[in-house]
């Protein structure tokens, strides 16, 4: 988070509600039934938007995360993940569509006010504030708590032992995937009700990258519902209670991570066969 991360933040222009209403998905080919997205816990509902006044990145495009759920995106290069992820956040203009949060609509809001509703938000780029130490990093996370947040920290150590050590390091000092850790980490510190991540283990080794997810596997099973991004489209999908696979700002295919790993033009496509 080094620079500016909002700036990419088009104008917000409020007066076009979503005229579809809810979205219920449309089942996947090779999958048998519809995906119900309308009453999940965090969802960014059919939405359709781009940056400032430029064209439209996003065309209907609906993603969602329920309790007790990892939900994955994937696709390729370009597609739009994390043009969606910013949507869900409230970096974007959308013109249509809607995000709520837990049955509440706050497409309305800032990302700051999102903070405060409970969303944690770690961007693919510009995560970390690489002068500020590790520990520092973490206390940045807290800005907006007036309690004392030692217990988290304890607990983001407890999770990501190295941090602990490297705590008075400069966070931009760290490898890749310690870098990743403080990402996360910072996010927690804020103590989410959803957390969202944005190809938390780019650039790093396979090994790094199943760390990661064992990581994110302990977060989800404390009960944080886990909406990320992943280029590993294969691994994380192993892992995925809900996956989307979009193109060109578009749902193509949506399932359980099982069902999307089993269809065949899923694997042919995006998965390398
Ligand atoms: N800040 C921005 N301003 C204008 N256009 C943007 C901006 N960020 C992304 N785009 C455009 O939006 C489209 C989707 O980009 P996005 O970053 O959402 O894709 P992605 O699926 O996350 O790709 P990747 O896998 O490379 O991370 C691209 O055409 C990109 O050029
Ligand atoms: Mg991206």
């Amino acid at each position: 988070m080094s620079g500016e991360p909002y700036d990419d933040r088009g104008n917000k222009d409020l007066s076009i509600a979503n005229p579809k209403g809810q979205g219920r998905m449309t089942p996947s080919p090779g999958t048998d039934h519809p995906m119900d997205t309308g009453e999940a816990y965090l969802v960014g509902d059919t939405m359709t938007g781009g940056y400032g006044a430029g064209p439209d990145i996003l065309h209907d495009c609906t993603i969602a995360v329920n309790p007790g759920e990892i939900a994955v995106i994937v696709g390729p290069n370009g597609a739009g993940k994390s043009t969606a992820m910013k949507a869900v956040f409230g970096m974007l203009n959308l013109r249509q569509g809607s995000v709520r949060l837990d049955g509440e609509d706050i497409t309305g809001l800032s990302p700051q006010d999102r903070v405060g509703r409970g969303m944690g938000f770690v961007p693919q780029t510009n995560n970390i504030f690489t002068s500020l130490t590790v520990e520092e990093n973490l206390e940045m996370g807290a800005f907006i708590r007036r309690d004392d947040f030692s217990d988290t920290m304890a607990q983001v150590y407890d999770l990501f032992p190295i941090l602990k050590e490297k705590r008075l390091q400069a966070a931009g000092e760290l490898s890749g995937g310690q870098r990743q850790q403080v990402a996360v980490g910072r996010a927690l510190m804020t103590q989410p009700k959803v957390l969202m991540l944005d190809e938390p283990t780019a650039g790093v080794s396979p090994i790094v990258m199943d760390e990661l997810f064992d990581r994110i596997i302990e977060v989800a099973r404390t009960g944080i519902p886990i909406l990320m991004v992943e280029q590993n489209a294969r691994q994380a999908l192993a892992i995925a209670d809900r996956g989307f696979v979009l193109v060109q700002g578009r749902n193509a295919y949506s399932g359980s991570g099982k069902e999307l790993l089993a269809d065949e033009e899923v694997r042919r496509s995006f998965l390398g066969g």
